[in-house]
């Protein structure tokens, strides 16, 4: 039986002759091509700024100490995200503290940002959580009366848009302070791993590539391409977060076809809409006015009184591989320890979302047949008895 894989990334014979063309220059880390491709991914979002680095992690570390987060600080951010959201705040030294989600959505709920503020509250990280815009206007304004930095973790969100004082602007302009983005292959474009920073902070830019190079005060491009003996120092203690220019030169193709691989998901999206709009119980992705997905996921929530686990089992045995929506990282071991974060209000909203989501097959190259066919059984599982939860007593 063929199967629907959840997720698929589009590479192709141009990505291999660009990564070809690479090695054969001899020149395979951080050089022209991560020059080219941070240039080029500036363009495409609209900002004035954009440093590559080895993946959203390292660039979400780089953006917390970049604007002065340091052991001891509060990060206010959501527990209903990939992990890396809150590990990157403790890499920093610094505290998680959570709020729940939105009632309709999966990203935060800027009603609750504002009584998590304490005096050691020093950046809030909001995640575009599945390529869906968060409520940036309340989370910027409210962020501006408190003179507190915004983060956008923008990992899933390469091409997704916001309405912004009347004009339709990408996610990473950015909007915040900094945005980071992701290009692992569960990502709408891919380098393999990678990640860029974007902001219109020229010191922000500044530090990001001092840091992203072991702290080293001239880069290799600049000391290989110069015709007087160059002696490097290091002012700071720095990373190697470097990206490789053969991911660089993948990105590179990865951008040309970004338009093309947004539209096929828009309309993808627009066709589970269609199929699945009148499958009693089941909640559809909900899509603000002001925002626009590049649907990296679509995601889909289950009434309460159906298993989550069973009808993904199910869909799996019909050949069509889903994922249970995001995690929740309060809940994790690492997170267990007293002190390791700070819940500022409660998550049942965070707990349900996971419990009761799915997340459907959607990529670029997806068939229409093929998308019906996931349409026909998630309506045909959901209506089955055996997919309702057992009631104790
Ligand atoms: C919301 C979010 N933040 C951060 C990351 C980390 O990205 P990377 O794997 O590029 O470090 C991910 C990756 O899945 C993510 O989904």
């Amino acid at each position: 039986m063929s199967q629907i894989p959840v997720a698929k990334p589009v590479l192709d014979e141009q990505e291999v002759e660009a990564v070809r063309r690479v090695i054969l220059s001899g020149w395979v880390t951080q050089g022209p091509e991560v020059a080219a491709f941070e240039e080029e991914f500036a363009d495409f979002v609209g900002a004035q700024h954009a440093c590559a680095v080895s993946n959203c992690t390292t660039a979400l570390h780089l953006a917390l100490r970049a604007v002065g987060v340091h052991s001891g600080d509060e990060v206010i951010t959501v527990s209903h995200t990939f992990i890396a959201t809150a590990n990157a705040i403790r890499y920093c030294g610094a505290v998680p503290v959570f709020v729940d989600i939105e009632e309709d959505g999966f990203n935060i709920d800027p009603e609750l940002i504002e009584a998590a503020i304490t005096p050691r509250t020093k950046a809030i990280i909001c995640v575009h959580q599945l390529g869906m815009p968060c409520d940036l206007h309340r989370v910027v304004s409210i962020a501006a009366r408190h003179s507190i930095p915004v983060i956008e973790d923008a990992a899933c969100a390469t091409g997704s848009e916001i309405l912004w004082k009347g004009r339709w602007e990408k996610i990473g302009k950015p909007h915040g302070d900094i945005a980071c983005f992701s290009f692992h292959p569960r990502k709408v474009v891919t380098t393999g791993d990678g990640g860029m920073l974007t902001t219109a902070n020229p010191e922000y830019d500044r530090k990001f590539r001092l840091w992203r190079q072991h702290g080293m005060s001239v880069t290799d491009a600049v000391r290989h391409g110069s015709r007087q003996v160059i002696f490097e120092s290091y002012p700071e203690v720095g990373y190697n977060y470097r990206m490789t220019d053969m991911q660089a030169a993948v990105g590179r193709e990865q951008i040309k076809r970004l338009p093309g691989i947004i539209r096929s998901r828009r309309e993808l999206a627009s066709l589970y809409f269609d199929q699945l709009a009148s499958t009693t119980g089941v909640t559809l992705p909900f899509e603000p006015a002001w925002a626009r997905s590049n649907w990296q996921s679509f995601c889909l929530r289950l009434p309460e009184y159906l298993d989550q686990r069973q009808i993904m089992q199910e869909l799996l045995d019909r050949g069509i591989s889903t994922r249970r929506g995001i995690m929740n990282i309060h809940l994790e071991h690492a997170y267990s320890e007293v002190g390791s974060h700070r819940a500022a209000t409660g998550l049942g909203r965070s707990v349900s979302a996971q419990q009761q989501s799915i997340i459907l097959p959607l990529f670029a190259q997806m068939s229409e047949d093929d998308l019906t066919s996931v349409a026909d059984a998630v309506r045909a599982s959901v209506f089955r008895p055996q997919m309702m939860i057992e009631k104790a007593g």
